[in-house]
C-alpha cells in the first residue's frame, strides 16, 4: 500500500538546519529556526529551570497517569500568567497541553464542532494553516502586513474582518508576530475587539512569545483587554521560548466561556479532543513551570532570565536598525525597532535569499523571515552589508 505514498515537500526550515550545519565557512550566520540564542549562539536551559528540575528530581514519588488535562495545578498557575493577577478566573477553564501547537490543535479541533471557518492573518506562522486544515476547517486569508513599511496594514486587516460571518473563528497573534514581528497597537486591539463582538466572531488568540516584546505583562496586554470585553474565547499559549523548554512539549489551552458553566462543559469538550489526540501531555516541562511559578524566589528569577533574553532581541534590533541607517543612509530599515519578539521580514525575494545563502553564508527561510536572536554583535555588519548587496 505504501508504493501509493508520495514524500511531502521537505520542511523548508529543517532544510536549512542541515543545509547550515554542513556549510564550513567560519562568517556563516544562521537566522533560520526560531529559538532563542543567547550572545554564544547557545540556545541555554535557564538557571531557574534547572532549579526547578533538581527540585522535581528529588521529590518525585511516580510518574502515573495525570488527567487529560495534565497537571492540575500547572492549569491554575498558568492562568494569572497569561491573564492577568485580575483575570476572570471563574470563566476562565485551563489545559496542559503538548505545546502551544498542542494547544491550537485541540483548540481548533473543538472550534471546528461548532463552526467551518477561520480567518489568519497572511502570513502568518505556517502551521496555523497546517492544523486548521487537518481539523477540516475552511481557511480565509486576511490581510495583515504592509511589506511596505514593515508594519500592520490595519485598516485592511479590520475591513476584511468586518465581512466575515457570525461564529466565524479569527487566529490573531497575541504579540510577536511571527513572521513579521508587526503587532497590533493598543489602540488598533481596542477597535478589533469592537468588530470581534459587534459580527459576534470567536477570537482564538495564539500567544507564543509572552516576554520577547515589550515584558512578560506588557505582551499579555492583548489577551487580557480581549477577556475583559468579549463574552467567550479561546487561547493556545506556548511555555516553549520564555521558559526555553522546546523539547520538553509544554503549553496551555484556554477557554472563556460566558459562564462559569459554560466554560466547565467547554472544557470537558477540549479534554474529549486531547482524549483522541494524544490522550494526555507530558508531564516533566509543565511539572517544571509549576515549581517555577509557584515559587516567589525562583519566579523573579526567571523573570529576570527572561527580560535577559528581551533585552537582547531589543538590542540588537536597535543595533541592525542602526546599522541598516548607516549603511543605506535612510530610515528604510527602521521598522526593525518597532517590530517585536524574534522575528521580522527583511524583505527580501526567494531568490535573494538563496544568494544570501550561497555567496554569503546567510541562512533565513525563503520568505525573507529572520530571526533576530540568531545574530551575533559581531555580525550585524557583515549581515547588513550583505543584504544590501543582494538588494542592488
Ligand atoms: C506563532 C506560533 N505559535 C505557536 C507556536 C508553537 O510552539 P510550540 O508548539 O513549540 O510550543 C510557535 C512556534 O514556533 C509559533 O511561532
Amino acid at each position: 500500500m505504501f508504493e501509493k505514498l508520495q514524500a511531502p515537500p521537505p520542511d523548508k526550515i529543517l532544510s536549512l538546519i542541515s543545509a547550515y550545519a554542513e556549510d564550513g565557512r567560519a562568517g556563516k550566520i544562521d537566522l533560520g529556526v526560531g529559538v532563542y540564542r543567547d550572545e554564544t549562539g547557545a540556545t541555554p536551559v535557564l538557571a531557574s529551570v534547572r532549579e526547578a528540575e533538581r527540585r522535581l528530581l528529588a521529590a518525585q514519588t511516580t510518574k502515573s497517569y495525570l488527567g487529560m488535562g495534565g497537571d492540575p495545578t500547572f492549569c491554575r498557575v498558568i492562568v494569572p500568567l497569561v491573564f492577568g493577577a485580575d483575570a476572570p478566573a471563574e470563566r476562565i477553564r485551563a489545559l496542559q497541553t503538548p505545546g502551544g501547537s498542542g494547544a491550537l490543535s485541540i483548540l481548533m479541533g473543538f472550534a471546528a464542532r461548532l463552526t467551518s471557518r477561520i480567518h489568519i492573518p497572511e502570513p502568518s506562522w505556517g502551521n496555523h494553516a497546517a492544523i486548521a486544515r487537518h481539523v477540516g476547517l475552511e481557511i480565509v486569508r486576511y490581510p495583515y502586513f504592509d511589506a511596505a513599511t514593515g508594519r500592520v496594514d490595519f485598516p485592511a486587516m479590520k475591513a476584511a474582518l468586518e465581512r466575515a460571518e457570525p461564529g466565524d473563528l479569527v487566529l490573531l497573534h497575541g504579540c510577536c508576530h511571527n513572521p513579521t514581528g508587526a503587532d497590533l497597537t493598543r489602540g488598533e486591539w481596542s477597535e478589533l475587539a469592537g468588530v470581534l463582538a459587534e459580527r459576534k466572531l470567536l477570537a482564538l488568540v495564539d500567544i507564543a512569545y509572552q516576554g520577547f516584546g515589550d515584558g512578560l505583562e506588557e505582551d499579555a496586554w492583548a489577551v487580557r483587554h480581549l477577556a475583559g470585553l468579549l463574552p467567550e474565547m479561546l487561547v493556545a499559549s506556548s511555555c516553549s521560548k520564555n521558559f526555553g523548554i522546546y523539547r520538553d512539549r509544554t503549553g496551555a489551552a484556554f477557554v472563556l466561556g460566558r459562564s462559569p458553566e459554560e466554560a466547565a462543559i467547554a472544557e470537558a469538550q477540549l479534554m474529549a479532543e486531547a482524549r483522541t489526540g494524544y490522550s494526555m501531555p507530558p508531564d516533566h516541562g509543565a511539572a517544571v513551570v509549576r515549581i517555577i511559578l509557584e515559587d516567589a524566589d525562583l519566579t523573579a528569577r526567571w523573570r529576570n532570565e527572561v527580560e535577559t533574553m528581551r533585552r537582547r532581541i531589543a538590542d540588537l534590533r536597535r543595533g541592525l536598525a542602526e546599522a541598516f541607517r548607516r549603511r543605506t543612509n535612510s530610515g528604510a530599515y527602521d521598522f526593525l525597532t518597532e517590530n517585536r519578539g524574534m522575528f521580522s521580514l527583511i524583505g527580501v525575494t526567494p531568490e535573494e535569499a538563496l544568494r544570501l545563502r550561497q555567496e554569503f553564508g546567510v541562512y533565513l527561510v525563503d520568505d525573507g523571515r529572520i530571526n533576530i536572536a540568531g545574530l551575533k554583535e559581531d555580525q550585524i555588519d557583515a549581515f547588513v552589508e550583505a543584504v544590501v548587496t543582494v538588494k542592488g
